[in-house]
């Protein structure tokens, strides 16, 4: 196993108290895991280290041409006071198809995951403990080398930084409102989508902005060919009921493999719902709403958990789903996933993992 080495703050942050609030993605740990790529060395140098800034020449190639990825997971504090990481395999094996995508040399996956608990069991005491609340991690991939060509980088740097947080939407846990845009597209087949690259994300934020002015909380993207087919929601896969069927888009390259979208779709499979990954276009949901079929929609993430839409948007139609409240399959599916992330029900896949404390203690 590769050596992980620690080096302590000597000037502890104080933490939020335990009914601050948390938004999301604002306050930071004290730590931060570190790992550099060169062609020399390979992957090198695993480390935790104070939090800080980093110092990059203007000319680095990442801040040009964006060859960056990320993931987004989550430990949480169970209500037996152990701290457990979500299905942090998955989280890794993703990490590295993202990469492969963006040309971003593999990683040890056995050594991402580590990373993972070396940076919680550091900064243990950071795991807030209120329901609903989790530490989320946030392990990016940037190419590191000063050059101005287009070609992959030479060199790379990994990082995690992690942020207490609470619920990601302002709406907290009531359901959120989405405009279906067919003027802005999202991903195209053969293009990025299905990776976590920072490009997606700044290529969401105009018709997000779009979508905040007629005011909704986000954007349901479209195909990018037909601009009719449901794709996913900013920062969530999309799942809805029409009648007992469960409709969700299937994963065709062009968005994001949720692992909460994973997760959640076992568990149904599990309660023996009727579950479909297929294309639903856009007219066969509004259609189904005005008929009264469609029963309720949600969206799935690790940031998001599992998030109620209460309202649709599309054109100049706007429906309400289910009377703008929280459906039935939604709620349980929440209650679910949130018995497992606070260690208070039966595992029986193996998505939850206790934190190796001993990965800090060892330095
Ligand atoms: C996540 O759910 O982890 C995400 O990455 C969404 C994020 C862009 C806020």
């Amino acid at each position: 196993m590769t050596q992980i080495r620690i080096d302590r703050t000597p000037t502890p942050k104080s933490r939020p108290g335990p009914e601050a609030p948390l938004p999301f993605g604002k306050i930071f740990t004290d730590h931060m895991f570190l790992m550099n790529f060169d062609e020399d060395r390979g992957w090198h140098d695993p480390r935790v280290v104070p939090y800080a800034p980093f110092s990059l020449d203007p000319a680095t190639c990442v801040l040009h041409y964006a060859q960056a990825i990320f993931d987004g997971m989550k430990a949480f504090r169970g209500e037996d006071d152990v701290v457990r990481l979500f299905r942090t395999d998955a989280h890794a094996a993703r990490i590295n198809r993202s990469c492969a995508q963006l040309c971003i040399p593999q990683l040890d996956e056995g050594l991402l995951q580590d990373s993972f608990h070396a940076l919680v069991s550091t900064d243990l005491d950071w795991v807030p403990g209120r329901h609903g609340t989790a530490l989320y991690l946030r392990p990016t991939v940037i190419a590191t080398e000063a050059f101005l060509g287009v070609r992959p980088a030479k060199s790379y740097l990994y990082f995690v930084i992690a942020s207490p947080v609470g619920a990601y939407y302002p709406e907290g846990l009531a359901p959120v409102k989405i405009l279906a845009t067919d003027t802005h597209v999202r991903a195209v087949r053969g293009g990025l989508g299905a990776a976590k690259t920072a490009g997606n994300y700044a290529n969401s934020i105009f018709a997000t902005e779009e979508a905040h002015k007629a005011g909704f909380t986000q954007v349901l993207w479209l195909d990018g060919v037909e601009h009719k087919y449901l794709e996913e929601v900013g920062t969530m896969n999309i799942m809805l009921r029409i009648d007992d069927e469960i409709i969700t888009p299937p994963l065709a390259g062009t968005i994001l493999a949720g692992i909460t979208r994973d997760s959640v779709l076992t568990l149904m499979r599990d309660w023996g719902l009727r579950v479909s990954e297929r294309q639903i276009s856009i007219t066969e949901v509004m259609q189904a709403a005005e008929d009264d079929r469609l029963k309720e929609m949600w969206g799935t993430g690790t940031a998001a958990v599992i998030s109620p839409v209460g309202e649709l948007g599309f054109h100049d139609r706007r429906v309400k789903i289910n009377g703008g409240n929280t459906g039935d399959i939604t709620q349980r599916l929440y209650d679910a996933v949130t018995a497992l992330h606070y260690g208070r029900a039966n595992d029986p896949h193996h998505w939850m993992h206790p934190v190796r404390t001993e990965l800090a203690r060892a330095a």
